[in-house]
């Protein structure tokens, strides 16, 4: 993968490519009126961050305004204006790579904060490159009137660390968490036993189970366990809550019965499943609801599958250890 990072410098050569990202913004926002696209893309206050692969060939960028707080008092902060992955090679991680390049690059250049109006589209993936929803009246006076007001669109903003280095982030995340773990087991002093050589017949029969009769949880404790672990899974936000059917207006055409992972919860606390067989039924339900409105490919789809792969086989193994 190769970054670069351009503007409007009157060169051939830059021009070429920003006309390039250009038409990728065009096809990826087909809302935004080309013209506008133009002007703020070759308007010299604006960057642009090109991710191409080894053939040169274009997979994403991203463009830019940044605006430095003269008083010092904010850090400044970095507008992102458009930002798009080619539609071939979408949820493939390029967009989270090209949002750390643009992260790495204002944390170089001294920014404290990205902001954005988010397409409505495109709310989820900021919130996973680490954006939260913002009022304009809550931000520092320095930047507001700096920003375009955008109809349909999420106001988020992105605070930067500048002890992070955001080009490295992901094998700097994974260093943290190994030495976490270490940590914990060492501070603990698990014992450690050896593996199992075959499947036990019950639960207690696994060295080192506690089955004290006070320590075995109600299928109620077991199920909700089973709910928030998977309510924190990555995969988790389009199922949190009840599809919104005023918003989503044509949901319940496709969908007669609607479930969620805040529905399930407060099934589960009125003891409204009786069994862990209804508990699963319902689970299934939920991702079958969303491969019943969604298309195939669609992002949810796959979060869906994600999600079921992670909670399916919890479900499974409560069935198969709890005695109803
Ligand atoms: N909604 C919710 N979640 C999403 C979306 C979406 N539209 N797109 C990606 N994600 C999730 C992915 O599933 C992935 O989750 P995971 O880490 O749990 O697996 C995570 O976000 C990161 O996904 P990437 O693969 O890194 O993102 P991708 O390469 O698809 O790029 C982008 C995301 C830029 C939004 C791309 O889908 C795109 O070009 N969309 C069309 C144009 C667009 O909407 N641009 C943003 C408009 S707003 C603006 O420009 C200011």
């Amino acid at each position: 993968m190769n970054y670069n990072l351009i503007r409007n410098d009157g060169n051939m050569d830059t021009w070429r490519e920003l006309l390039e990202c250009k038409c990728l913004f065009a096809r990826q926002l087909p809302k935004m009126p080309k013209e506008y696209l133009v002007r703020l893309i070759f308007d010299p206050n604006h960057y642009s961050i090109t991710l191409r692969d080894e053939s040169g060939s274009l997979l994403g960028a991203c463009c830019f305004r940044p605006f430095p707080d003269e008083s010092g008092a904010s850090k400044g902060v970095l507008e992102v204006v458009f930002l798009a992955v080619s539609s071939a090679h979408q949820v493939r991680g390029l967009g989270t790579l090209l949002m750390n390049a643009l992260k790495g690059v204002a944390v170089e250049s001294g920014f404290g904060s990205l902001l954005t109006y988010a397409d409505v589209a495109a709310v989820g993936y900021f919130a996973k490159q680490g954006f939260y929803s913002v009022e304009k009246n809550s931000l520092p006076s320095a930047w507001v009137g700096n920003f375009k007001d955008y109809d349909g669109a999420h106001l988020m903003q992105c605070k930067l660390f500048s002890f992070v280095n955001y080009w490295n982030i992901s094998a700097e995340l994974e260093d943290v968490r190994r030495r976490l773990i270490k940590g914990v087991i060492e501070r603990n002093h698990f014992p450690v036993y050896p593996g199992l050589e075959e499947r036990p017949d019950k639960i207690s029969d696994i060295p080192g189970v506690d089955r004290k009769e006070e320590a075995v949880k109600s299928m109620e404790a077991e199920i909700s366990d089973i709910i928030a672990a998977a309510s924190s899974h990555k995969s988790a936000w389009p199922f949190l809550k009840p599809v919104d059917t005023e918003e989503v207006e044509d949901y319940l055409k496709f969908v007669t019965d609607p479930t969620d992972l805040e529905t399930m919860r407060k099934k589960n606390t009125l003891r409204i499943f009786r069994s862990a067989d209804m508990f699963k039924a319902e689970m299934k339900r939920m991702f079958d609801n969303c491969r019943a409105y969604n298309a195939e490919n669609s992002v949810y789809v796959k979060e869906a599958g994600s999600l079921e792969k992670f909670i399916m086989p919890r479900i499974e193994r409560l069935i198969s250890t709890v005695n109803f």
